[in-house]
């Protein structure tokens, strides 16, 4: 292998700047000439590709979101759009591939493999809904954001003895909204895998807060929650509960701002392992964190598997907030 190319891909994730920077300072460290794709798999569909150099990537280590910048590409879960992205590599005379996002890039990162090409991917989205590594790039800082928001969202709660819903994100998956509820000492988390829980369980829930003499009563909900917040705190402000209702959906804040000093630290570790995985002839794997170590873990081991959500996380948070 002479020459790789980088691209980030899906929603973007604080932290992919610096993951781009390790990729691409590691690969000329190891010789190699260095590209980067833009806007993600439909920039590399349409060719726009340039070269990199060390310099193009200085200033970026503390930035959020992705100055390759990212797209999502619905020409990419083709046959027709995955053979066009290789065609575009071969082109180009680049003989390797990383690329870094979620769930849906790493399908990306196989159909290019299934075609015979090296490709590595690195887990960058703050979903953590990767299956096989610990956490993904971005999942740090979002989570400090969601806390600090929260954290100011009690004091106007407490203020007012109001109920709070906020909503996060996640898609399909509760984990980001878990992980909210334990470090903000929310009463509850309204998650995808437990859709079943009813709106007079969640109204049981504020009132017995409210008779325990809490101030405050604050609930998480995952956007994959089958009943969307709105309506949920619309029929709970109507209920006899202690606390009046109000809702507040964190939205789009929680994919940007300055990366964490863990986003920074696993994206600057996964960008040089991406580079000596594919250096060693280790194709087809993702730069998984499993403890400490971040491991290449083969990538058709994880496509398509749901990542459960930290059912330990839920228990201790439940315990401690009442
Ligand atoms: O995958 C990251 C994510 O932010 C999800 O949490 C959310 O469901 C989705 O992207 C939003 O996508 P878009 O940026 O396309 O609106």
């Amino acid at each position: 292998i002479r020459s790789v190319a980088v691209l980030t891909s899906g929603g973007d994730a604080p932290g992919m700047n610096a993951g781009v920077r390790a990729v691409v300072r590691a690969g000329i460290v190891a010789g190699l000439k260095m590209y980067g794709i833009q806007d993600g798999y439909q920039g590399l569909i349409n060719g726009d590709i340039v070269p990199l150099g060390r310099r193009d990537v200085s200033n970026i280590l503390s930035r959020g979101g992705t100055f390759l910048r990212t797209a999502r590409c619905a020409e990419m879960m083709t046959p027709h759009g995955q053979r066009e992205a290789v065609r575009q590599l071969y082109n180009e005379g680049i003989d390797g591939l990383i690329v870094i996002g979620g769930d849906g890039t790493m399908a990306g990162a196989q159909s290019i493999s299934a075609q015979g090409y090296p490709v590595v991917g690195i887990p960058g989205t703050i979903d953590n809904d990767v299956y096989g590594t610990d956490t993904c790039i971005g999942v740090d800082t979002a989570l400090n954001t969601i806390m600090e928001a929260i954290d100011k969202i009690r004091d106007t709660a407490a203020s007012h003895s109001r109920a709070f819903l906020v909503q996060t994100m996640g898609r399909d998956s509760g984990f980001l909204a878990v992980e909210s509820a334990l470090i903000s000492g929310a009463e509850m988390a309204l998650i995808p895998e437990n859709p079943n829980i009813t709106v007079e369980e969640i109204a049981q829930t504020i009132a017995n807060s409210y008779k325990r003499g809490r101030r405050h009563c604050i609930i998480v909900v995952a956007e994959g929650f089958p009943i969307p917040m709105d309506e949920l705190t619309v029929k709970l402000d109507a209920m006899d509960l202690g606390f009046k209702a109000r809702g507040t959906n964190l939205s789009y804040i929680q994919r940007g701002g300055t990366p964490s000093a863990f986003d920074r630290l696993i994206a600057s570790r996964m960008g040089f392992k991406a580079i000596e995985f594919l250096t060693t002839g280790k194709f087809n794997v993702m730069t998984a964190l499993q403890g400490r170590d971040i491991v290449p873990l083969p990538i058709p081991e994880l496509v398509g598997k749901h990542r459960g959500f930290p059912e330990e996380y839920l228990k201790i948070s439940n315990i401690l907030s009442r």
